[in-house]
């Protein structure tokens, strides 16, 4: 029997591309989402027929149904977040019992990771990465350093017991001592967390066998990742990044299902750029354009509300995150937020020294000799919003995307024109290619 298609939906810039979207799309076909990295410092938004959705932890796949939703291992699970999304969307009338699954190996986020990520974010002569402040570092520290707990451990209760006891005598002692914090307690923690158990419990599951026993059946996953390339651990602008691997090579570790098994990486990028948080942004705009951007794009986080740094479409750094996962497809989205434009200025090369280079810098202040050599694409300056066909785009549009199809190497799947499931222009190449007819 033949094993199922997959495709990894991966970020191709700082993360908040339109990820979403993307898996909401392919979910019309295919049978299975899972999610591979990161926590509920994601924030995916999906409108379905004007219904906002943010889901932080839960896979897109849940708003489709008959579609199976899958959390890997390689996630970091709050468990009280994960209840009250849960709970909102049971509120929402979204089915969550029977096609929503947790890995028994995933991490979990005590409330001590937050109380150590809030300390050394704040202590001097630490530096801020500016992080969604959700524990995420501190949960994948201990995860590293072999002392985290999983979601197999939190359903044992003597041991999640013992576990809370040891490491909050252990935390309390680390922030008291570096950041002066309060310290915690550990018997109201185990109540809470034990009562959060319970509940789920009945999520669990040994998610590498499904997945595996899914595929051997010829089912179809969509792998979802969590923010971007450019935050991933090894390959992202460190430290500045996230603490996982965001990149297309985590859906592997992340899930459990073998790098043999991956069909087809998606790489998702905006028609311009944003970032969160500090860190390096080559193509940044810091004037009214950028404002107008970011006006436009209504570039707002939409887990912690902050205001999104924007700039211009960087295609060094495409072609770099094109490398980094193996990218065939892209995704671009928001493209009407450029309607605006008469002219619009695209990052074609670095030069660093003076020098035109494709090497992107591995550390952080190396992005600060970067100058970004521009060419200004012809705008369209028409609308585009709604458009549902390559052909009704306008002709500067077409000229734009076939201009990133050139300097990066992949093709245009997908284009984005507005942020209903239905305010998207699938190209009929990969409609075919991904069997989504
Ligand atoms: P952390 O993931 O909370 O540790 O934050 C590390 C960096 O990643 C910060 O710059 C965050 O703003 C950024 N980040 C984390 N999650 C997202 C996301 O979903 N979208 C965009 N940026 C993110």
């Amino acid at each position: 029997m033949s094993r199922g298609r997959t495709a990894v939906i991966v970020g191709a810039q700082w993360g908040d591309e339109g990820k979403g979207k993307v898996v909401d799309v392919l979910t019309r076909t295919f049978s299975i989402v899972a999610r591979y990295a990161g926590g509920h410092n994601a924030g995916h938004t999906v409108i379905i027929d004007g219904k906002k959705f943010i889901l932080q932890l839960v896979p897109g796949g849940i708003l489709r149904p008959g579609c199976i939703s899958v959390v890997g291992n390689g996630v970091v699970i709050d468990p009280l977040a994960f209840l009250k999304e849960v709970a909102s969307l049971r509120a929402a009338g979204v089915k969550v019992d029977g096609n929503l699954f947790v890995s028994n190996r995933a991490q979990i986020i005590l409330p001590y990771h937050r109380m150590m990520e809030l300390g050394s974010e704040n202590a001097p002569g630490r530096v801020k990465i500016g992080t969604t402040s959700r524990g995420i570092g501190p949960s994948y520290e201990d995860k590293m350093g072999r002392r985290g707990l999983r979601v197999a451990d939190l359903l044992d209760t003597p041991l999640l017991r013992t576990h809370i006891e040891n490491a909050c005598r252990e935390k309390n002692m680390i922030a008291h001592a570096l950041f002066n914090s309060d310290p915690l307690d550990a018997d109201q923690m185990f109540r809470e967390y034990s009562a959060a158990a319970e509940q789920i419990a009945s999520f669990v599951r040994d998610t590498a066998l499904l997945l595996n026993r899914a595929l051997a059946d010829g089912k179809s996953i969509v792998f979802e990742g969590a923010q971007g390339t450019m935050l991933d651990i090894d390959h992202g602008t460190y430290p500045f990044v996230t603490s996982s691997s965001a990149t297309s090579g985590g859906a592997s570790t992340g899930t459990g299902v073998p790098p043999t098994s991956i069909n087809t990486v998606i790489g998702i990028t905006k028609a311009y750029c944003t970032r969160v948080g500090s860190g390096p942004f080559p193509t940044e705009l810091t004037d009214a354009q950028g404002e107008e951007l970011r006006k436009r794009g209504h570039e707002y986080g939409a887990v912690t509300g902050r205001p999104r740094r924007t700039g211009w479409l960087d295609l060094p750094l495409l072609r770099y995150a094109g490398m980094i996962n193996g990218i065939s497809w892209l995704v671009v989205t928001k493209l009407d937020v450029l309607d605006h434009l008469a002219e619009i200025p695209v990052c074609v090369r670095y030069k660093i020294d003076g020098k035109e280079t494709e090497e992107v810098p591995a550390q952080a202040c190396g992005y600060e000799r970067i100058e970004c050599v521009y060419r200004n694409m012809p705008g369209w300056a028409s609308p585009t919003r709604n458009v549902r066909t390559v052909e009704a785009l306008p002709k500067a549009a077409r000229e734009y995307l076939a201009f990133i199809e050139q300097e990066t190497g992949a093709r245009v799947g997908i284009i984005s024109t507005g942020p209903d499931r239905e305010q998207t222009v699938l190209v009929p190449e990969f409609v075919s290619a991904l069997g989504l007819n």
